[in-house]
């Protein structure tokens, strides 16, 4: 049995096959139609979430299973103080496959080691969250036709965005990766991060302007300040706004760059960048129920 914690649990080439099987589920969803009848998939979300949630439950039924699970922990019997790892034993008697977001970094793994079925990691704090990076990649492989030779720039708050650890972790072992980290100084990516970078000898940047950088990059990847993760809501007003991508920094990029965002956005991307062909965050959306479609089929072996 196997589980997904970090998006470092497939090989490349297993990364390979999983966009593979992604891009033909893309192609020809009616073949997949009934691939997951009798199945169960149960969504524990001890933290709020639209897309990651409802992408899952989609692709869920999009295959012909169905699904189950609860959206927030005051609604389980967490607010009774049960365990995770007691909730996944139950869980395991009632589905089979669960993906799981909490608030405390490791929660899922804590799960996934007293768990009869496959866990899928949907967000730990500000840890991991390895079924955003790949919707990212497969959004990169299929409007750029490669996950090697970028220059991408990552914007906004690097230091609780646990999309861009994910995301960087991933990026790291595809070829000729230069990323420039964009961020106020009091958000920059986290030290382990650097020396992981320094270790492996891959090329980056640290800069607090988009307007310097935004020339220069292939992808762009925006993220919102993460509100929850702040101690102190002062610090929370003051950095919010720090970046905003409108019309005019967008006519500084090149043509053909273009712009991820995990979402929800909240004020980094004005809403006048929607229109512009290169702003390709809602179709990234659609990636998302793609590739998790591919990764329940992977991890109950009916891929
Ligand atoms: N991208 C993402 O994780 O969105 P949600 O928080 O809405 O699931």
């Amino acid at each position: 049995m196997r589980h997904l914690m970090s998006p470092l649990d497939f090989t490349t080439d297993e990364l390979t096959q999983l966009f593979d099987l992604a891009a033909d589920i893309e192609k020809n969803p009616q073949k997949y139609a009934h691939k997951c009848d009798g199945k169960k998939l149960a969504t524990c979300f001890y933290e709020p979430s639209t897309r990651t949630r409802l992408s899952f439950e989609s692709a869920m039924i999009n295959l012909g299973g169905q699904v189950i699970g609860f959206s927030d922990a005051g609604s389980s019997s967490a607010s009774k103080g049960e365990s995770v790892s007691d909730t996944i034993r139950v869980i395991s008697c009632f589905a089979d496959i669960c993906a799981m977001r909490h608030p405390k970094e490791g929660a899922p793994m804590v799960a996934a080691a007293h768990s009869r079925i496959p866990v899928i990691n949907a967000g730990d704090g500000g840890h991991q969250h390895p079924t955003q990076t790949l919707t990212d990649l497969l959004t990169i492989r299929s409007l750029k036709g490669r996950l090697d030779h970028f220059t991408i720039g990552l914007c906004g708050d690097l230091k609780f965005g646990r999309t861009v650890h994910s995301l960087i972790r991933a990026l790291v072992r595809y070829e000729d990766i230069h990323f420039v980290f964009i961020s106020p100084e009091e958000l920059r990516v986290p030290d382990y991060i650097t020396d992981m970078l320094k270790e492996m000898g891959i090329s980056y940047e640290e800069n607090t302007s988009l307007e310097d950088t935004i020339a220069d990059l292939d992808l762009l990847y925006m993220t919102r300040v993460q509100k929850e993760r702040f101690f102190n809501e002062e610090d929370y007003v003051r950095l919010k706004d720090f970046y905003i991508l409108n019309k005019q920094k967008m006519e500084l990029a090149k043509p053909d760059m273009l712009v991820l965002h995990p979402l929800p956005r909240v004020n980094e991307i004005s809403v006048e960048v929607d229109d512009d062909p290169r702003a390709v965050y809602f179709k990234q959306v659609q990636y998302g129920v793609y590739v998790r479609m591919a990764l329940i089929l992977t991890l109950l072996d009916l891929a």
